[in-house]
């Protein structure tokens, strides 16, 4: 078993760069899937669900050549089979776009039902309802989504609910599809656009991606290409969000800014100082920090996955923060790990009330999914003396070597095996 031991109260400081963008990744590394070609993708951040993605890709018939630059090049000329494997998949909540992509270039496709962080329910209908109105018939049978149609047709499809995924999917369903497909109310997330972009690379006509209406025009092949992934906003904003924990100062580079808005905003309101160039951010968090009320909300609003790593932020200001969650009905389960750092938090549904000015004490606690993990490693960097960090698996599915980047920055943070 592999444990994270951080021993806290250390000022980071210094100059950290950003990995490529996992959620982005997630949808690229399934897309070339679509060409009839060699893609190269590049920037591609070493994390455990890229590798998952890259083993059920192999199964299926893509060759995929990882190479120690943080390139992968994905062969797409020879698929075999239509059916993604269990095992590779199983944990991994963005294996529902070989499902979009299958079924757009070969009109079939069988994947698991998909794993990933638990925040609750996590359904797929709007993707489900989606493919049903290009033509595909879709059943859910022995945990397998099971996709056909002998011809996808473009139509009009509006969102109930603004989804990531589904309009990952659709988007990647609609590129062979026949005449046009518009996403309506779609998200606008910096991983569809750069999902968009890669697409386009490879000659498919999408369109307005970034804004709530998605075009996409059928094309009859794509080609290969090759293509850098955008830096991880997530990553970035947990590294902000560090630097101000610990009353540090941190360059973190390799970044898009404007992607950090939200984060900047809120940051700013609290009394950091921050200040920005044209790929990097500087996150100075002397001085006492205010606290502050956070809504997560759909891009551009403030990330819910940022949520956990916020709290844990909230639990060192002056005041008390209220923390809403509106996009997962489930994603408070860390703070009871909090609570053993000693963090003062009241949770009624979807709000989390946070004392700040909390006294944060080591303490042996578990990450309960990716983004708990970070929060955690936060709280631990502020806490005094030695926290250590179980269910590591879970930041390795997110996160590129975590403890060398804030070790780097002075953190006095160590990866350790034990037995279990
Ligand atoms: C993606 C991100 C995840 C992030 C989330 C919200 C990836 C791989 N993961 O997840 O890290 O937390 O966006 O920013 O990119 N919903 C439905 N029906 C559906 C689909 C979604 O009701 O068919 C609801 C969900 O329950 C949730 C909301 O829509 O309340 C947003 O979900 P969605 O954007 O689809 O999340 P993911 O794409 O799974």
């Amino acid at each position: 078993m592999e444990y994270i031991v951080i021993n806290g109260g250390k000022r980071l400081e210094g100059e950290v760069y950003v990995s490529g963008a996992k959620n982005a990744a997630v949808a690229i590394i399934p897309a070339a899937i679509a060409a009839n070609g060699v893609c190269v993708i590049e920037n591609l951040p070493y994390i455990e669900d890229v590798e998952g993605l890259t083993k059920a890709m192999t199964q299926i018939g893509a060759v995929c050549t990882l190479r120690d630059d943080h390139t992968l090049e994905i062969d797409s000329r020879n698929i075999t089979n239509c059916c993604a494997d269990y095992e590779s998949v199983r944990k991994i909540r963005a294996s529902y776009y070989l499902l979009g992509v299958l079924l757009g270039r070969f009109g079939q496709a069988e994947v698991p039902m998909p794993g990933g962080c638990n925040f609750g329910v996590r359904p797929i209908d709007q993707h489900i309802k989606g493919l049903t109105a290009m033509g595909a018939t879709i059943n859910i049978e022995h945990g397998m989504i099971k996709a056909r149609a002998d011809r996808l047709v473009g139509t009009n499809i509006f969102l109930d609910v603004v989804s990531v995924g589904a309009t990952i999917n659709i988007m990647l369903a609609a590129i062979y599809a026949e005449g046009v497909t518009v996403i309506e109310n779609a998200a606008k997330e910096p991983h569809v656009v750069d999902t968009a972009n890669f697409l386009n690379i490879l000659g498919a006509r999408v369109k307005g991606a970034g804004t709530d209406v998605i075009r996409i025009t059928g094309v009859q092949e794509l080609h290969g290409g090759t293509y850098t992934i955008i830096p991880d906003q997530i990553e970035s904003g947990t590294y902000m969000i560090a630097a101000a924990v610990t009353g540090g100062d941190v360059t973190i580079r390799n970044i898009i800014p404007k992607h950090m808005e939200s984060v900047i905003s809120k940051l700013s309101e609290m009394k950091c100082q921050v200040s920005t160039g044209s790929d990097y951010v500087r996150v100075q968090g002397g001085g006492d920090l205010r606290s502050v009320n956070v809504k997560t909300m759909p891009y551009p609003g403030y990330p819910t996955d940022l949520q956990p790593q916020m709290t844990a932020l909230l639990c060192k200001t002056k005041g008390t923060g209220i923390l809403t969650e509106t996009v997962w009905e489930n994603r408070f389960q860390y703070i009871n790990e909090l609570k053993r750092l000693g963090a003062n938090i009241k949770v009624d549904g979807r709000t989390a009330v946070v004392s700040g000015d909390s006294n944060l004490t080591g303490a042996q606690v578990n990450a309960t999914d990716l983004r708990a993990g970070a929060a955690l490693v936060i709280a631990a960097l502020a806490a005094k003396g030695e926290t250590t960090i179980g269910n590591v698996r879970y930041i390795d599915r997110g996160y590129e070597r975590i403890e060398q980047k804030l070790g780097s920055l002075g953190a006095d943070i160590r990866r350790v095996h034990r037995e279990a």
